[in-house]
């Protein structure tokens, strides 16, 4: 394949790519012979009867079909947990943790990806889970799916070549990726990366999609045409290629003789895509008041309660911030909503310290939290003169149904056991003689 990669530019538009001319039919999906001998499959990440604006399905055309495999076998992995927890662990303690650990052996993303919380329920197609991952080895032989939901990447330290069906992807820190549900692929390291390190959401729900923008009109947040699907690319290499799937909370693993990255040609609108985070056109206020974090929504998997996310993705990019007589970071809170948070670079204008790049924080239902006792002072005092915040890309995964922590997370070393006491140095300054 090609090292120079190259991309098509729209969200959800229905692409047409070939790697070799004349390899997709003309004015059909399904020709009696398709051309140079391939196989026509289709893939479908909708129901076939779910609403235009909503039907998500593409023709592959391919040297050999998807069943051509062995049987799968199922295969141990005790790193990463599907919703519902076997045994649920919801808890109100508001959670933080440091980055998780670099490897120190060879380690794929497949092995590396260790589950924080899930919620939800995969098996109906509700709520998410959260992964990150750390892995310092690339995955050659082996290639994976996911049955259970689609794959939200969002890396924090070095860069991945996403080597998938559809072609490939290469996803910087700063960028995301989305592999949707049942697509194989493989991750690679980018160029100049020798370990990486980032989150995954794994979203059981509704494909994400672009919010509703409502009063702010046609334009602004993502647009579509800065999404990028990948152009047609194949391989046509025979091996002892393995397939590990993640199918209803198990993994499991399928030989074959060939690589499964054999599609020649395809049309449709479920594909991979990638996103430059940069290119979020970001909206704040020009006048008072901290805005609800729903004015940064990249991404949303609706529910099937309007107005009520499966999941949001969220980012908080670089801005100015302007808000006059206005603590501008966000104030405390307790949510309906529950929320997982982690941070790519730079700092997160509520915290001092203790919040890193590569690490994650999780506020649940109605669980407290805000500033810190020292960016409440700082930011309760400042002098507000219009402020460029530009060392900051945090992110937020949202989500109507609260998060349930793995044992794993619960009792890793990197969790911050201590975190609840980042509250405890606010003191009352309350004054009933001075208004
Ligand atoms: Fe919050």
């Amino acid at each position: 394949m090609a090292d120079q990669l190259h991309y098509q530019s729209g969200f959800r538009n229905h692409f047409a790519t070939e790697a070799l001319p004349g390899a997709l039919p003309e004015g059909q999906n399904s020709p009696q012979q398709c051309a140079y001998g391939l196989y026509a499959e289709q893939l479908t990440g909708s129901a076939f009867t779910a609403p235009r604006h909503r039907n998500l399905r593409s023709w592959l055309y391919r040297i050999r079909p998807s069943a051509a495999h062995s049987a799968y076998q199922p295969l141990d992995n005790d790193r990463v947990h599907t919703a519902p927890p076997a045994r649920p662990a919801a808890d109100p303690n508001q959670m933080r943790w440091d980055p998780a650990p670099l490897p120190d052996t060879p380690t794929d993303f497949i092995d590396s990806l260790l589950t924080i919380a899930v919620n939800g329920d995969a098996g109906t197609q509700t709520g998410t889970a959260v992964h990150v991952y750390a892995f310092n080895a690339d995955m050659v032989e082996r290639f994976f799916y996911n049955a259970d939901g689609e794959l939200l990447i969002v890396p924090q330290l070095g860069a991945l070549r996403l080597r998938t069906e559809l072609g490939e992807l290469e996803v910087d820190s700063g960028e995301i990726a989305v592999i949707p549900r049942g697509i194989k692929f493989q991750v690679r390291r980018g160029a100049g990366t020798k370990v990486a390190r980032g989150y995954v959401c794994e979203n059981y729900g509704s494909p994400l999609e672009l919010p509703g923008l409502g009063p702010i009109g046609a334009n602004g947040l993502a647009n579509p045409r800065d999404f990028l699907a990948p152009v047609a690319a194949y391989e046509h290499q025979p091996g002892h290629f393995r397939v590990v799937a993640k199918f209803s909370g198990r993994f499991w693993e399928t030989r074959l003789d060939h690589s499964p990255l054999d599609v020649v040609a395809w049309h449709g609108n479920y594909t991979p895509y990638k996103y430059n985070l940069a290119h979020f056109n970001t909206i704040n206020t020009v006048s008072f008041d901290h805005p609800d974090p729903s004015i940064f929504t990249v991404l949303t998997s609706v529910s099937d309660t309007p107005g009520m996310a499966n999941l949001d993705f969220v980012i908080f990019p670089p801005r100015w911030m302007v808000a006059e007589h206005t603590f501008r970071p966000p104030w405390f809170h307790r949510n309906l909503m529950s929320e997982f948070m982690g941070l790519i670079h730079g700092e997160y204008d509520a915290k001092a310290a203790g919040f890193l790049p590569g690490g994650a924080s999780l506020h649940n239902c109605m669980s407290p939290h805000g500033p810190d006792a020292a960016s409440f002072d700082k930011a309760a005092s400042a002098t507000l003169e219009p402020q460029y915040q530009g060392n900051t890309l945090a992110f937020m995964f949202e989500s109507r149904y609260v998060f349930h922590p793995t044992e794993a997370a619960l009792q890793a070393d990197f969790r911050q056991q201590d975190y609840v006491h980042v509250w405890s140095t606010l003191r009352a300054n309350f004054n009933p003689d001075q208004r």
